[in-house]
């Protein structure tokens, strides 16, 4: 998406009047006096079912609507078109969300903040110290073989501890560990390199795992693409051998299969931006200080830009002339501030896929709907009904 050309210049909404002006004028859920749309919201189900709740207003709306829970209030967009708008006028240190009681906890215990609460220009650095190492194919495919000890054995760490028996065993100044290249090549502190790892474990692990399980699920539900699948990992990595990064460049039904699972079944369906200036999403003028919440799951769950869209079908990412817009499917957010984290949990993922799908056949041991919950990230409502048989 980084490089991406535009793909739409202009962005056309549902609603007939929208001449260029402010919230008010966005429709949305009916703002009751003190409460807004809370009690609506409850009646949905609650938090947990928040985001079938945002999936229902953005079919009722449209593509952009507002909403008030208390004295909060923000806008959400589920269109390509839109979040393209959006990316195309970011700033340099986009915002998120603030996590107040996350900033609150690191405050106490006075430890410093990483990436998923940092601003501005400590953001920046941090993150591009971190980048460098994790957003790079090349860089990412050189951690293989340390996905490929985990996934064989629990291994069980705090972080400073980590850190500091990783920076001692370097401390001779030899290169190769992720850790010790970033500190001695960022100039970044002891301490922002604990925070700064200590939130990635918090960013990488629920989203990493969940995504796995829905991959598992959507793969016990759909055994012809699972026996396409099998057949390819069989096709790429030797009997006996280790599967590495390199096999996997190899794998497009992989890839595909773990993108397909993400849409269907993704582990977040949202992200956020606080806007730090005023910014015109399609019709409307945004102020500075408008929290918005970027609905990529109402986008890839929206027949209008996926056919069939409730089906699992990985095909849809193989074909050759591919109408799907960049922007319908971004489970990872977008622009400078997106997942820093996507190209290791893919990898992840993919590698852990080869390790089961070689000696299991993962079977539906019902065919009952499994709902997700909202609980930080997408969680299956109830154990998966799945079953490994041995191959
Ligand atoms: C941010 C999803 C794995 C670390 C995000 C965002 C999303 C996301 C949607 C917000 C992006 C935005 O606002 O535009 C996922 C999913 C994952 C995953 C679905 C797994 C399948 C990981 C992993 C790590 C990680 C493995 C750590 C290695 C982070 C961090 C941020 C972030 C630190 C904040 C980045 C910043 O603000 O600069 N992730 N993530 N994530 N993720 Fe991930």
């Amino acid at each position: 998406l980084q490089h991406c050309k535009p793909t739409s210049s202009v962005c056309v909404l549902d609603s007939k009047d929208a001449a260029e002006s402010g919230l008010d004028s966005i429709p949305g859920p009916t703002n009751w006096p003190l409460f807004g749309s809370l009690i609506e919201l409850l009646r949905k189900g609650g938090l947990k079912r928040q985001h079938e709740a945002l999936i229902h207003y953005h079919k009722k709306f449209g593509k952009i609507f507002q909403m008030k829970l208390g004295s909060f209030e923000s806008v959400h967009i589920g269109a390509p078109c839109l979040l393209e708008a959006l990316y195309r006028k970011e700033s340099n240190y986009p915002q998120r969300l603030e996590i107040k009681p996350w900033k609150a906890y690191r405050d106490m215990r006075d430890e410093a903040y990483g990436l998923l609460i940092l601003e501005g220009k400590d953001w920046q650095r941090v993150r591009s110290a971190f980048q460098q190492k994790l957003m790079k194919p090349t860089e990412v495919m050189k951690l293989d073989g340390k996905i490929n000890e985990v996934s064989s054995q629990s291994i069980i760490l705090t972080a400073k501890l980590y850190i500091d028996k990783n920076l001692k065993r370097q401390s001779n100044g030899k290169t190769g560990n992720f850790l010790c290249d970033i500190y001695h090549q960022s100039h970044l502190t002891k301490k922002e390199l604990y925070a700064a790892t200590t939130e990635l474990q918090v960013g990488g692990v629920e989203t990493t795992a969940n995504s796995m399980l829905w991959v598992i699920f959507n793969l016990s539900r759909n055994p012809c693409a699972q026996a396409k699948l099998l057949k390819e990992i069989q096709d790429v990595v030797p009997a006996g051998e280790t599967p590495r990064a390199e096999h996997i460049k190899n794998m497009p039904y992989l890839k595909a299969c773990l993108k397909e699972s993400m849409r269907v079944s993704p582990s977040v369906p949202f992200t956020s931006r606080t806007l730090d200036k005023d910014t015109v999403l399609g019709d409307y003028t945004l102020s500075k200080g408008t929290i918005l919440m970027i609905n990529s799951q109402a986008i890839a769950s929206n027949e209008e830009y996926f056919d069939n869209g409730k089906q699992f079908r990985p095909e849809r990412w193989l074909q050759e002339k591919s109408s799907i817009n960049p922007f319908a499917h971004v489970p990872f957010g977008i622009g400078k501030r997106m997942c820093i984290g996507r190209r290791l949990a893919e990898l992840q993922i993919q590698l852990s896929l080869c390790w089961i799908l070689r000696d299991y056949e993962i079977v539906a041991t019902d065919h009952e709907p499994v709902d997700a919950l909202h609980a930080g990230t997408l969680v299956p409502s109830r154990e998966l009904p799945v079953a490994f048989l041995t191959l």
